[in-house]
């Protein structure tokens, strides 16, 4: 099997980078990245969190593929990567620090989306984060024509898949017991969204 890879990993790994670092302070101790694909975000940026544990997991499929990036790389702090479909898995039973995903909720149904932040509400602890990177929409208008072309390209494919709209994303944040600290303007039309888990109470 041919190692996947992917070059948007590889563009926007540095400015990804460059938020995270604003967002992990020195006592954070583990981080769980949803939906890690091929694995090229975690390969470069765990190591520059030499302090955290670098929890992988995706659907099954993806876990050979990243595997065989992970045992190249041999990165001390990355676990081994665990299957978590955010529509049927829990998250491991430990406490995480940080939730981080790229790319995913354009490819996640809307009720997996929603299953997702759910989960988050449920699991994260007080002044635990989630950052959200990828294409958003903003008042029903997407933010460049590439974008809108993007979304229609992801539907042609999947009809319940494409680009999310911030409003909604927030709404259900907030339900689920998050504020928003900040909505980053990131490099070819996306954004890096990071929300804060408030004092834990039922806010359903
Ligand atoms: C476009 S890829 C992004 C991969 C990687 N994060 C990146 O930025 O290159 C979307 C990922 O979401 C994963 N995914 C789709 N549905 C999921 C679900 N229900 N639960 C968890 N991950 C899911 C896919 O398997 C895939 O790896």
């Amino acid at each position: 099997m041919n190692k996947p890879f992917s070059e948007a990993c590889e563009n926007n790994k540095v400015p990804i980078l460059e938020v995270l670092r604003s967002v992990i302070v020195s006592s954070d101790r583990r981080l769980l990245e949803i939906g890690t694909g091929t694995g090229q975000h975690a390969i470069f940026m765990a190591p520059q969190f030499p302090h955290l544990e670098w929890y992988p997991t995706d659907l099954s499929d993806k876990l050979p593929g990243m595997n065989q990036w992970f045992q190249e790389a041999r990165i001390q702090n990355i676990q081994k990567p665990v299957r978590l479909d955010v529509a049927k898995d829990d998250f491991p039973k430990v406490k995480f620090d940080v939730v981080f995903t790229a790319n995913t909720f354009h490819i996640m149904h809307w009720k997996d989306c929603k299953s997702f932040m759910k989960l988050l509400g449920n699991r994260l602890r007080e002044n635990s984060r989630a950052v959200f990177y990828g294409p958003f929409k903003y008042n029903g208008e997407f933010t460049s024509e590439s974008n809108a072309a993007f979304d229609q390209s992801l539907k042609e494919r999947d009809p319940l898949s494409g680009i999310r709209a911030f409003e909604d994303i927030l709404s259900n944040m907030i339900k689920n017991g998050f504020e928003i600290v900040a909505d980053v303007d990131m490099p070819a039309n996306n954004r890096m969204l990071v929300f804060n888990r408030l004092k834990f109470e039922k806010h359903r």
